[in-house]
């Protein structure tokens, strides 16, 4: 049995039409991946390397080399809190530690008990001017307080509780479909 599911092969499959370099379809293939499953598993990465006709040493080489693949389980939501030098300036610790404490955890890489939570520091994301700031899952955050913090964790404990389209997609028996933010913003980056 594959680690992937059908669909996302055919879409992993469609991607190297799309470049001019076809080897450049492998970190958006990586990316659904890393989607489907949460994390990048030696048998999805082979999988990958299947479907783009790349060399699995290839496939693995860039999936190690950047820090946004997971080689292993992370929370289902997870957040990037930038602690470069404007944020730092700006109040970047305390808001590492009031994630830690909000979700749950004591360490980068620790998985909140719920499954829900994982956090990471990261280098500048490019928002300096809306320090102190955050990447959680796609979306980026500013001006962050911890009144911010929670309201964010609150609304994902709860919505979180609600079943997810590939749930109800598999207890309908139908096909799942990627979520059609997250295919639009893959389309938006194949473009450019
Ligand atoms: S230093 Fe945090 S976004 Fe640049």
């Amino acid at each position: 049995m594959s680690a992937l599911s059908a669909h996302v092969l055919d879409e992993i499959k469609e991607l190297p039409a799309k470049y001019p370099q076809p080897r450049s379809a492998v970190m958006p293939a990586l990316d659904l991946a890393q989607e489907e499953l949460g994390h990048l598993t030696p048998e999805a990465m082979s999988e990958v390397a299947v479907a783009l006709q790349l060399d699995p040493g290839y496939v693995e080489g860039v999936a190690t080399f950047y820090s946004l693949f997971h080689l292993d389980p992370v929370g289902k939501h997870r957040f990037y809190v930038c602690t470069n030098l404007s944020c730092m300036l700006r109040g970047a610790n305390e808001i590492v530690d009031h994630v830690k404490q909000s979700i749950g955890v004591t360490q980068p890489e620790q998985v909140s008990a719920d499954g829900l939570f994982s956090y990471e520091e990261v280098e500048c994301l490019g928002a300096c001017e809306f320090a102190p700031m955050m990447r959680l899952d796609h979306k980026y955050h500013y001006d962050l307080t911890p009144e911010k913090i929670n309201n964010v964790v609150a609304q994902l404990r709860k919505t979180s509780l609600l079943p997810t389209r590939g749930e109800v997609a598999r207890s309908a028996g139908g096909e799942i479909q990627a979520p059609k933010k997250t295919r639009a913003v893959r389309q938006k980056k194949a473009d450019a």
